[in-house]
């Protein structure tokens, strides 16, 4: 997956953040760095500037959405070092050197990720607001299944965690589709973990 990985490997980025003494009155800056879809992107900004709001406002990524902004809708899930995260409850300063993915990184329209295309084939949006977020949520979702760690639905804590419905549906819970389109996301995501054509 694009995107995911320790930050350890990045070249030397330019700089962690270092805020600016702020003159009375004024912003504190600081600049930060961190590769955004593959590209090293570096970003003088107030340090009070969002994730999602340095995502969609300073470098236009705009397929990330503002659905709350207040952590409760998950439209704005973005995958920082591999972790799906809300980019609207983190500072953009507090991800120097991150591997961040977003939408516009997971794949193209001539080369859609197997989450994208699941999400065409079986019909997983409607008006299609929350739609990026619960692909990028989908897909570090189901690494985290990969990877063995249990949700609140894990039955036996012992054994490696496994795809079902029902892991599905707790582990995108944090996703809200207004339009409903629920059981269409999780076949598309079914699909994708090999568990349903
Ligand atoms: Fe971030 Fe709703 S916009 S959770
Ligand atoms: Fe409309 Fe999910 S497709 S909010």
């Amino acid at each position: 997956m694009a995107g995911a990985g320790a930050c350890a490997a990045l070249p030397s980025l330019p700089g962690s953040p270092r805020a600016q003494p702020a003159p009375i009155g004024q912003p504190a800056m600081a600049r930060v760095a961190f590769e955004v879809n593959g590209d090293v992107r570096t970003l003088e900004l107030d340090t009070r500037t969002t994730l999602l709001d340095a995502l969609r406002e300073h470098l236009h990524l705009t397929g990330t959405k503002k659905g709350c902004d207040h952590g409760q809708c998950g439209a704005c899930t973005v995958i920082v070092d591999g972790h799906r995260i809300n980019a609207c409850l983190t500072l953009a300063v507090m991800h120097p050197e991150a591997r961040i993915t977003t939408i516009e990184g997971l794949g193209s329209i001539d080369r859609l990720h197997p989450m994208q295309a699941a999400f065409v084939k079986h019909d997983g949006f409607q008006c299609g607001y929350c739609t990026p977020g619960q692909i990028c949520s989908g897909v570090a979702m189901l690494e985290e299944i990969e990877s063995g760690i249990p949700s609140h639905v894990t039955s036996d804590l012992n054994a490696p965690a496994q795809v079902s419905e029902a892991e599905i549906r707790e582990r995108m819970s944090g996703n809200i589709c207004r339009c409903g389109a629920y059981s269409n996301i999780v076949e598309a995501m079914l699909e994708v973990s090999g568990r349903r054509a």
